[in-house]
């Protein structure tokens, strides 16, 4: 039987550490023999959603492109990691209802540590008031109420966080467990 496609959709806050996540499980997959894309916001914002900003509306654009593409290649068969803030429930809801084997994994950190963290020195510049519409600073991030799987990063390693989704996608039979190389 052919593997059934998905999209496991990380959301959360800037920095919280959707694209690690969504880099190693792309890994963890491709090693199970799954055809993978990972879609991610700081790269889709470089070709798919080239020019769009980050008021409600371009936002709710983003994700919902994302979400088209993410709905044609999980129809096809393919393992699709999205890794987009997303911050707002509604739209998240309309793109879960539009693809089967939809996982929506919370990437969740304290705002306090996504600033201490602070990668590409966006927390400083929100904060200084030279970045407006920030996502958890000056702009709202509201948090799934019911996800699939939370990934609680200021407390787990990456690929503790990797195998909560692995065993979520194992668990609905999306997922062969992993061959024993020496039964091979
Ligand atoms: S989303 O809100 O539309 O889902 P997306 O995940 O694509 O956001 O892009 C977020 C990335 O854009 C951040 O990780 C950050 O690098 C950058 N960025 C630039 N300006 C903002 C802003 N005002 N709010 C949030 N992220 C921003």
């Amino acid at each position: 039987m052919e593997h059934p496609g998905f999209t496991v959709w990380l959301t959360g806050l800037s920095g919280a550490g959707k694209s690690t996540i969504a880099q190693a499980l792309g890994k963890e997959l491709r090693s199970r023999g799954m055809k993978v894309e990972v879609l991610d916001g700081d790269v889709i914002r470089q070709n798919l959603s080239k020019g769009l900003g980050f008021s409600k509306e371009d936002r709710d654009t983003n994700v919902l492109r994302v979400g088209w593409v993410a709905e044609i290649l999980s129809r096809n068969g393919v393992a699709v990691v999205c890794a987009l803030i997303s911050p707002y429930r509604e739209t998240r809801q309309k793109v879960r209802e539009r693809i089967p084997n939809f996982v929506e994994v919370f990437v969740n950190a304290p705002l306090e540590e996504v600033i201490r963290r602070d990668p590409k020195g966006l927390y400083k510049k929100a904060l200084a008031g030279e970045i407006q519409n920030f996502t958890g600073i000056s702009d709202p991030y509201e948090p799934p109420e019911n996800p699939e799987v939370v990934c609680n990063t200021a407390e787990e390693e990456v690929e503790e966080s990797v195998q909560k989704v692995v065993s979520y996608l194992e668990s609905r039979g999306w997922l062969l467990p992993k061959q024993d190389k020496s039964e091979e």
